[in-house]
């Protein structure tokens, strides 16, 4: 079964195919005109997308070699996300399936961050919790089943990559922040200033990070522009490490309260190498199963997209051709 992704939901122009074999293409255009602004600028996000979804996904079936008469199926992103982005992909899916007649099914774009980890291997079964840490999401979720979801905590303020986002505006180092963030910090001192981990030993699973951004800025505040320059490594490496300990923590606690032996990341936060190194180790010691999405599955892609869709589509699931945008789309919860 061939079946192609597409996604349009925020800055990312993306299409895929993937079927039994795996992988067949992956194709990400990520949208450079926003840099200038230091964050996405909605209106310009869509006409990005009109200009670029017919090359984009003409080169996902021409790098997998396929005909579109090939396809047996159309997946796209209806939700969450920009509802202007979201409708260009959405439309144009729907455009293809109908004048093809191709079975077409919408994806819950958060649920793609989860199936991302199943892009590269088939081994990853429910029970697990999924620590899904994003731009604008960030969830601890415990999955039963695929397409049943009980959200066990989630963020009371910022997402973890929008705290990533902000902290990188105020070191003034460029957009988006957390890769570099993550870039700036390597080797240096993460123990520099201890800032606060909020919530860490509250008994739940819901996180907050606007406290450590706010630190931040106070810190930041009393420096001279010339000692920000000298501090920003480890100021950066500071800043990561107090998030990353909040997150490590309560995934791991979630994992050992509900019974459950494995444990995932998803979204572009779990890109982060200090991250991956550190719940690597930790998971390790509590003998629990770790799945990490490779690099180019973790920030938005459509590879993720085309095996949510591979699995509905498997499974008979298929939407009405009258589906529309849902941009506070949440998780389907148990
Ligand atoms: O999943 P994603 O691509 O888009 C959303 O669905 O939001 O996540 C984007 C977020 C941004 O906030 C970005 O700064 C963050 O993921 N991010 C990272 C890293 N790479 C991307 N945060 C920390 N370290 C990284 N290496
Ligand atoms: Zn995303």
């Amino acid at each position: 079964m061939n079946v192609l992704g597409i996604e349009t939901s925020c800055d990312e122009t993306a299409a895929a195919v993937y079927n039994e074999q795996g992988l067949r293409s992956n194709v990400v255009a990520s949208q450079s005109i926003h840099v200038q602004y230091g964050g996405v600028v909605p209106e310009l996000a869509s006409r990005e997308h009109i200009r670029l979804i017919s090359p984009i996904v003409k080169k996902s079936l021409d790098d997998a070699n396929l005909a579109l008469e090939q396809l047996d199926g159309i997946a796209v992103t209806y939700g969450p996300g920009l509802v202007g982005s979201l409708l260009v992909g959405l439309n144009f899916a729907k455009a293809l399936a109908f004048a093809n007649a191709i079975p077409f099914v919408g994806i819950n774009h958060i649920e793609g961050h989860i199936f991302a980890n199943l892009i590269d291997n088939n081994n990853l079964d429910p029970p697990f919790i999924c620590l899904i840490i994003s731009g604008g999401h960030t969830q601890l979720v415990l999955i039963e089943e695929f397409g049943k979801y009980q959200t066990l905590g989630k963020t009371r303020d910022d997402a973890a990559g929008e705290a990533f986002d902000k902290v990188a505006k105020m070191l003034d180092i460029g957009y988006p922040g957390g890769p570099l963030i993550d870039r700036l910090a390597r080797g240096a001192n993460n123990k520099f200033i201890s800032f606060p981990r909020p919530m860490l030993n509250e008994n739940n699973y819901d996180f907050s990070f606007s406290g450590i951004k706010t630190a931040v800025l106070y810190y930041i505040r009393k420096l001279e522009a010339s000692e920000i320059q000298i501090q920003k490594n480890d100021i950066a490496a500071s800043f990561q490490a107090a998030l990353v300990e909040v997150l490590i923590s309560k995934t791991i606690a979630a994992a050992v309260a509900h019974g459950v032996n494995t444990i995932a990341l998803a979204g572009g936060v779990a890109s982060n190498m200090y991250l991956r190194e550190h719940i690597e180790k930790q998971a390790a010691q509590m003998n629990l199963k770790l799945y990490i999405p490779l690099l180019a599955y973790c920030t938005d892609n459509a590879a993720m997209i085309a095996r949510t869709g591979f699995y509905y589509l498997n499974h008979h699931i298929t939407s009405p051709l009258s589906l529309s945008p849902k941009p506070s789309l949440k998780l389907n919860t148990v």
